[in-house]
Parts: C-alpha cells; structure tokens; sequence
C-alpha cells in the first residue's frame, strides 16, 4: 500500500469508530508527518485522499475537519392493535428483483466475494471430496453433520453461552430455521409478533405459515418499544416473537442486555416463544459482540436462529438453530422438509474451522464492511439530497436512508433498477408496506470508485422522487 493511503486508511479507521468525530480537526500535517515518519507532502496527499471521498473537508488556515454523516431516520411505525394476516404485495414481488443477477446487488445485505475467505472454502470443498468421497456424497443426518453441530455448540461457549450439540439443528441458512421453528412452533391463524421495520424474509415466512401479525415498533434513538410489547401482549394471545436483536436489519441497532432481560421477562409471563435471528451476531463494527438473548434464557423460551451466510458464504446455505425442548420436533420437521443438508457444504465447513482461524477473518471483515459503511454514509451526505437522513448502524450489513419531503421510494428503486442498481425500497420492511420514503442499502461491497458512482448517480435519481 502506498504510504498516503495507508495513513488515509488510519484516519478513514478513526473516523468510523467515532474516535474523531463529525466537526472534529485531524491532527495537522505536521503531527501527521512525524507521527507516521513520513514527509509533509505525503500527509497533505492523505488528507486529500479523505477530501476526495467525502469524510473531510478543508478549512483555509485552520486544516482538515470530519464532515457530518446525516441524521438518522425519523421513521414513525403505525400503531395497529389488531392482528391481521401480512398484506403487502411487494413482498410478492421480491423475488424478481432476487432474480436480476445483472444489477449492482446494492438490494442484498451480504458480504460481496471479494470479502470472503472463498479460496479456503474452495480448498477445504476439494479436499473433502477427495478424502471423503463416499460420506461426502452420501445423506446427511437429519439434525446435521455431528462434528459440525459440536463446533457450533462451542462457539456459544465462548460467549458464556452454554448450548449442547444435541439441540443444535442444521439447517438451510437462518431463513429455514425460522420457518421450522414457526412450523412446529404456531397453527394457521395464530399471532405473532414481528419488529417493524423488520427482515423481509422474516415478514414472508410469517405469511407462508398464514399467521396474523402485531408489530413492535422501534423506539427513536434505538431500542425496541417494550412498554409496547407489554401492552401487546396483554391485548392478545401471542404465539411466538420473531425478533433480530443485534445488529437489526435494516436498522443495525442491538438491544441493551437490560432491554434482552426485560424482553424475556415480559414474553415468559404471557406464555410467548421468542424466535430470534441473530444472523448479524458477530458482525459488531467496533469488534464487540453482543450476547445472543439465548444467554439470557433460563426457562428454555427461546429457539435461537443464526448462520454462516453473513460471515463466510451465503451460498453455503448452512445455518442452525438451537432446538431447546423442540429439537425432536424440529428434526422431524427438517427431515420431511428437505431430509437433510446437503452433505458435502457440512463436511467442508468442519474442514475450514478446523484448518483456519474464523476469527481472524471476522475481525477483518468486519473493519471492511465499517470502512464500506462510513464510505457510503459519506458520499450519502455528499450527493443526495439535502435532508435525507441515514442509520448509524453498529453491525451488519444495512443502511437505512429515509427520504425528505416524502420522496417516492418506489419510484426512485424503479429507476435506479432502470439503470442497472438495485436497492430495497421501504415498503418491503413492514406487514402493510410502511416505510414508502424509506430505502436500505447493502454495504457489503468493498468501496471503489464503481460504486461511488452509483451512489451518486442514485442521490441524482433521489433528488427526481422527491420532487413534488
Ligand atoms: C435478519 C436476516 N435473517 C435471515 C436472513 C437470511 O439468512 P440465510 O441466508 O442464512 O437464510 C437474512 C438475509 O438477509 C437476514 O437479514
């Protein structure tokens, strides 16, 4: 790396972990240049690096300041007391978007390739093939490859988590483990809770199980409403809550340990299972990784749902969820379902844990995907229009923008689609297609000048559909 960029990449660092701040000064040059050991010239070349992308803007005389990012969503959720079954046709639609293999996949909350260990995944799929051929080709059991199921089971443990193998289910991503668990857990016709907004997979499977919805809106500033769940809950029998503690999707908050607490105690006295989706667990930017509410649940009321599709490879398909009291029942519903996973991704992911360290990976993943983040918060504030707000996620793999003046969110993903850019639109984040000024960007792609451009060419689109 050359020697600017480097000290660009330190500051660029600083800046998304809030160790230099919105209005703040970066050191001078002359602090640069001895701190680094490099010459003025070079220091002056970093700054305009960060100039160029957005994160800094000089001031004459006085030197290099941190620009604002913009202001977080003030999405407002309705408030809608009676459960009622997901009507929202653009959820009937997503899958033709999910189809156009041609566009920049700014719609996907996923790690692009190039973030990927894909060379060791390669290595460790051949060398499996080749050494254990036979099994390899073979059925998998039902619950999942033994060794595999172990692994996972000591990797709770490390988070003083305390998870057994025999519960712990394979599955085809985190998406099938939420549909076993609704399937054993609710009948056609009973309630759940989802957040709103919320995973639009998670709004899909509630509806393929003909389940009725109440929704739990966030609060402004982070946080789940839980004065809200409990007046929920004491309205209406409430089967099971499907929630995303940490690192949410779109928003990428994470629930407090005291609100994780307070959340179980308040589902335990109505009787209510909670579902969670910690797919995002291990993706917190700033390295920290927040307990699962598993940790938490001392009665056995929670089925926890995660996977390996945000971390190494979403076309693995390999996900788990940990059964607690219903693992025969959701090994029973895995075997009619699919009879297994297929065998050879299970085989090859015991053979990657064990030839290389996943949390070496983890950690330089998730520095990219806050470098891709606090990139693309920055070009937002640099080429959309003004008044457009976005999240200041934690984790994940989402931006959550919110247009002024009401812009038309479908429209503007109509024409950014047009154009070869896909994006989520905000309709498909609710039972009832709310958030129609709201869009999610995935940030999973590593910054270049590529998609500078398409984040650009996407505010100009943006100033279009705010127009009256
Ligand atoms: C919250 C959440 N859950 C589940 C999924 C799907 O995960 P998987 O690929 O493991 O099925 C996604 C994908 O975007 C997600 O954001």
């Amino acid at each position: 790396m050359l020697l600017y960029s480097a000290i660009a990449a330190t500051l660029r660092d600083q800046i998304a972990q809030g160790v230099l701040r919105a209005g703040e000064r970066l050191p001078s040059i002359r602090q640069l240049a001895s701190g680094h050991g490099v010459s003025p010239a070079t220091a002056v070349q970093a700054c305009l690096q960060l100039e160029r992308e957005g994160l800094v803007q000089a001031r004459p005389r006085s030197g290099y300041y941190v620009l604002a990012s913009p202001e977080p969503p003030r999405s407002t959720a309705p408030r809608r007391r009676v459960p009622r079954p997901v009507d929202n046709p653009a959820l009937a639609r997503l899958h033709e978007l999910l189809a156009r293999t041609d566009l920049l996949a700014l719609h996907n909350a996923s790690p692009a390739t190039e973030l990927l260990p894909a060379k060791a995944l390669a290595t460790s799929m051949a060398r499996t093939l080749r050494r254990s051929q036979q099994q390899a080709l073979d059925y998998a059991p039902p619950q999942g490859h033994a060794p595999l199921r172990r692994l996972i089971a000591q990797r709770y443990a490390r988070l003083a988590t305390d998870v057994s193998p025999d519960e712990v289910v394979i599955t085809a991503g985190s998406m099938e483990a939420i549909s076993l668990a609704l399937r054993v857990l609710t009948q056609p016709g009973d309630v759940v809770i989802v957040e709103t907004p919320t995973y639009h997979g998670i709004l899909q499977a509630v509806a393929a199980h003909g389940l009725k919805v109440l929704e739990l809106p966030h609060r402004q500033g982070g946080g789940l409403d839980l004065a809200r769940l409990d007046v929920l809950l004491e309205q209406t029998p409430v089967r099971a809550a499907v929630l995303v503690p940490n690192f949410h999707n779109p928003l990428g908050t994470v629930l407090a340990d005291a609100d994780k607490q307070a959340l179980l105690d308040s589902c335990s006295r109505h009787g209510t299972v909670v579902i969670e989706d910690d797919i995002y667990g291990d993706l917190g930017w700033s390295g920290e990784r927040p307990p699962p509410l598993r940790h938490f649940d001392t009665r056995g009321q929670v089925l926890t749902c995660s996977s390996f599709s945000k971390t190494l490879a979403p076309g693995l398909r390999l996900g788990w969820i940990l059964g607690t009291g219903w693992t025969d029942a959701l090994v029973r519903a895995k075997y009619h379902s699919t009879v297994g996973n297929p065998t050879l991704p299970q085989l090859a992911l015991v053979d990657y844990l064990e030839q290389h360290d996943l949390d070496r990976h983890l950690r330089r993943l998730r520095q990219q995907l806050a470098d891709n983040a606090c990139r693309m918060q920055h070009a937002i504030a640099r080429y959309w229009p003004e008044g457009t707000r976005c999240s200041s996620p934690k984790g994940g793999l989402s931006l959550w923008l919110q247009l002024p003046d009401d812009g038309d969110a479908d429209a503007l993903a109509a024409a950014a689609m047009g154009e070869g850019i896909g994006i989520s639109p905000g309709a498909l984040f609710s039972s009832r297609g709310d958030y129609r000024d709201h869009v999610r960007l995935g940030c999973g792609m590593a910054w270049d000048a590529r998609l500078e451009k398409a984040v650009q060419r996407l505010g100009e689109l943006a100033a279009e559909a705010v127009q009256p």
